[in-house]
């Protein structure tokens, strides 16, 4: 069974409830007529709600950027796996590079966090990718392997299918500067190599690798072009509901389109 390709939307720090409630009542019915992609997007917490109450029981899969390991307690300002779960959300972003570099999460803390995604039953998108600095010193694989490696130590006995990847590298991010297609595959590639090293063949054939940063219906087809990638994780262009939808079309298996 080849992977089912996913197209997915990172809101970021933007849209109010009305914004939200707007776009995810426009996105419906378009990614119903998809076939064979999954649909996801990942929104504001004060947003999340409204939007996985509008999306239940349909293709689109409403998900949180974040969220905190632990169940309950005093961790003021942080929410928890159940509190998502309770407002819908089927999946959640995990390691985000903003989260990273802006709020100082680890690969440990990461780690900790698809793990208890996963236990949830929350789809966990890890986000793994390097700085300009360290591609340019050589040190993208150390990095993003790292990454990986981290995850994988923790994370126990799942399959493939439930756990999906995202190769984001932060010079790509919001820049305009997408990797190039070569630069995707290379990455997404030698991911897909550790997964096999760590955790046999039917686990990383069922995982899927997104690629993130600068993604655009412009540059979307040669980017899906390529033979590991399995989607997209977007931010700008997932801002306008025809852009997204856009991207989402792109992410059709061929055998399906025009059916
Ligand atoms: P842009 O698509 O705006 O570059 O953002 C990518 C990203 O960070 C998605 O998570």
């Amino acid at each position: 069974m080849p992977r089912r390709p996913m197209m997915a939307a990172n809101w970021k720090m933007n849209k109010t409830v009305t914004e939200a409630q707007n776009y995810t009542a426009a996105l419906l019915p378009r990614a119903a007529d998809a076939e064979g992609v999954d649909v996801a997007v990942f929104v504001p917490f004060t947003c999340l709600h409204e939007v996985g109450r509008m999306a239940e029981n349909s293709a689109v899969i409403a998900g949180a950027q974040n969220f905190y390991y632990e169940d309950s307690g005093a961790f003021t300002g942080e929410i928890s796996a159940p509190m998502l779960k309770d407002v819908l959300a089927r999946a959640v972003l995990v390691g985000h590079s903003e989260r990273r570099e802006i709020f100082g999460e680890t690969d440990t803390l990461v780690a900790h966090k698809t793990k208890r995604a996963l236990d949830a039953g929350l789809l966990p998108v890890v986000c793994v990718g390097e700085t300009k600095e360290e591609r340019d010193a050589g040190g993208m694989w150390e990095k993003v392997s790292t990454q990986v490696g981290r995850v994988l130590e923790e994370i126990g006995e799942v399959g493939g299918e439930g756990i999906v990847f995202a190769y984001e590298p932060i010079w790509a991010i919001g820049t305009g500067d997408t990797a190039t297609p070569d630069d995707a595959q290379d990455a997404i590639g030698r991911i897909r190599e550790l997964l096999r090293e760590e955790r046999g063949g039917e686990f990383a054939d069922g995982a899927r690798v997104l690629y993130g940063g600068s993604v655009k219906p412009a540059n979307v087809a040669e980017i899906m072009g390529q033979n590991d990638v399995d989607g997209a994780l977007v931010g700008g262009a997932s801002l306008e509901v025809d852009s997204f939808v856009q991207l989402v079309e792109a992410a059709e298996p061929p055998s399906s389109d025009g059916e």
